[in-house]
């Protein structure tokens, strides 16, 4: 049988010592550092994160690495160890849609910061990504985040700024330079994210509270299973669902989905009714946020059954009434659960990516075989396996040379 494919995290030392090589090589002079941002898995409160609601993400020790020297002159120059394509530029020639491909996500970052009226001076950029791409873990916020981390070090005036405003440029960057209608968890996720705890984030004013990973202390763990099957969150289908959320709440008179609360839930799909649609996504949303809210007083008390059920009751209301599941994720959801996983769903926008399974530690490798095996037994390319050991936020992760 084809066995799955593990994806350990990389040793940071190791990584931040080639990225400088590589920069030294392509630039001629050191970087002044080098910062990493982390990935993350949301535990759940899912396609909450644009209706104002609430989501319990963890950051993932996986990261994305930037290498970053100030220039004293208007030029970005940004270059990547995984992509051919590199970008040099000014600030000037940034804007919505441009640069398309990879380089937006870095050059999108100091374009918002600019806009928020911060001086910037040029900067060289070589990044080296160990978040792995499409795979629903946020490596495009990731990639935003490693940069901001590295300007808050190397700009006064960024670093003066608030998180939640290095936060909202990273969105910026992503939601007008990328093309991409994304929500804020994730970069929230990577800049704010605590080691050994996840992290109730309430959307609606960017508050967060950390919740000690409880249930670790007992031999859980998250394991993170990649489908690796096609996902893009640029094409129409995630914008899609954030229109129709924005249509049920002008229907119901409510600033956003949030404001519908849940005793008022039947009320409010009387009254969309008889859009099926818009019935199916407001319900996803209310009752995700309930779960939320739900999920973060288990993991407090350490109630595994109570987390896993509400994991698993998310992924039922993500691909029935969201519709944002695929066969794949589906797969991982039934085999972890078939193996025993006290819970199971697709984390990230959905479409592809990836889906976790909350599993006793040391039947994390059981639980990957079988999904191995069920994804070879129709045809599909083994899954990606990793374990989302709860990490800490973005940083520095070498000091100045
Ligand atoms: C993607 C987006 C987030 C969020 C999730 C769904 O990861 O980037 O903003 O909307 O999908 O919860």
């Amino acid at each position: 049988m084809t066995a799955p494919l593990w994806l350990p995290a990389p040793d940071s030392a190791q990584v931040a010592h080639t990225l400088v090589e590589a920069f030294t090589q392509r630039f001629g002079v050191p970087p002044s550092g080098v910062w990493a941002a982390p990935g993350r898995v949301n535990l759940i409160g899912e396609h909450t994160d644009y209706n104002q609601g609430l989501c319990l993400p963890m950051a993932l020790p996986h990261r994305t690495y930037a290498a970053v020297r100030p220039r004293t002159d208007r030029l970005v120059r940004v270059a990547s160890l995984q992509q051919e394509d590199a970008w040099a530029g000014t600030l000037d020639e940034v804007g919505p849609g441009r640069p398309d491909g990879w380089a937006a996500y870095v050059v999108g970052v100091l374009w918002a910061l600019h806009g928020q009226g911060i001086d910037l001076p040029g900067v060289d950029v070589v990044v080296d990504g160990h978040v792995p791409l499409g795979s629903g873990l946020s490596s495009s916020a990731a990639l935003e985040c490693s940069v901001a981390v590295a300007l808050a070090d190397l700009v006064p005036a960024v670093a003066a700024l608030e998180v939640t405003d290095l936060a909202a440029a990273c969105v910026t960057a992503e939601n007008v330079v990328a093309g991409a209608s994304t929500g804020g968890l994730d970069q929230t996720a990577a800049l704010r994210a605590r080691e050994g705890h996840a992290m109730l984030l309430d959307c609606r004013d960017f508050t967060v509270e950390h919740v000690p990973w409880s249930v670790g202390a007992d031999g859980w763990t998250v394991l993170v299973v990649d489908t690796r099957a096609p996902h893009a969150l640029v094409d129409g289908q995630y914008a899609a669902r954030r229109r129709s959320c924005e249509e049920a709440a002008v229907r119901l008179g409510v600033p956003s989905l949030r404001d519908v609360a849940v005793p008022d839930l039947s009320s409010a799909l009387e009254h969309l009714a008889p859009d099926d649609v818009l019935v199916r996504r407001t319900r996803h949303v209310v009752t995700e946020i309930e779960r939320v809210r739900e999920a973060a007083v288990a993991l407090r008390s350490a109630d595994v059954t109570a987390l896993g059920s509400l994991m698993t009751a998310s992924h039922v209301s993500l691909r029935d009434d969201y519709e944002v599941s695929c066969a794949e994720l589906d797969v991982v959801v039934d085999t972890a659960l078939g193996c025993g996983a006290a819970g199971a769903r697709m984390t990230g926008g959905g479409f592809g990516g990836s889906a976790i399974a909350l599993v006793r530690h040391d039947e994390g490798a059981r639980v990957a075989d079988a999904v191995a095996g069920a994804f070879e037994a129709r045809g599909w390319r083994p899954p990606q396996v990793l374990e989302a050991v709860p990490s800490g936020p973005a940083g520095r992760a070498q000091p100045r040379s």
